[in-house]
């Protein structure tokens, strides 16, 4: 084979390899925007659809994040809604108490630096932004303690803040809502 032949073989490999190449990378590409599609469809994972803003100087001073106001509410509709803050270095309530096979819309803040919320065993996992107010759709089928670290470095105590969640019947749930306030398993 001669110089010229040599030359010519090795850059024909050259472009099949990168031919080979360039359709892995755009069939990578198109699998990533189908799963993201997907997983939005279903609601597993989806961008804010709005952005809340709170003052977290402000927020155990008046409106939605004062103390009377945390913990979980039935609502008229059934569904229920969670309030929740987090802090150096704890939740409050430190025991969140849910109703089984329920819709209910997890709403938190934080009143010092980035924190996070993951409940065990689930999908919600959302991070507590100061100035920001999260919102989690979740739903519970077991009933149980579920651990809820916080899941984002936060200083000093990270390791040591901790929250639990608990589901309880659903009937029983109704039954403690009734006399309306918000509830809480702290200090049960
Ligand atoms: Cu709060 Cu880590």
């Amino acid at each position: 084979m001669s110089a010229e032949e040599t030359h010519q073989a090795s850059a024909e490999v050259a472009a099949r390899v990168e031919r080979r190449w360039a359709t892995i990378a755009v069939i990578i590409v198109v699998m990533m925007a189908l799963l993201a599609a997907f997983a939005g469809i279903h609601r597993a994972t989806m961008p804010q659809p709005r952005v809340e803003t709170i003052d977290p100087a402000r927020i155990h001073l008046s409106g939605e994040f004062v103390e009377g106001n945390l913990g979980s509410v039935l609502e008229a509709n059934g569904t229920v809604t969670v309030r929740a803050i987090g802090q150096q270095y704890s939740f409050t309530p430190a025991c969140i108490v849910v109703p089984a096979d329920t819709p209910i819309t997890l709403r938190a803040t934080s009143a010092d630096v980035v924190h996070g919320i993951l409940i065990q065993a689930t999908n919600v996992n959302t991070m507590l932004v100061p100035g920001y107010i999260s919102e989690q759709l979740m739903r519970f089928t077991r009933i149980g303690d579920y651990l809820m670290p916080c899941q984002e470095f936060c200083s000093f105590g990270h390791e040591g803040m901790w929250g639990k969640v608990k589901v309880i019947d659903k009937a029983e749930f109704a039954d403690r809502a009734k006399g309306g306030g918000r509830l809480s398993c702290v200090g049960q």
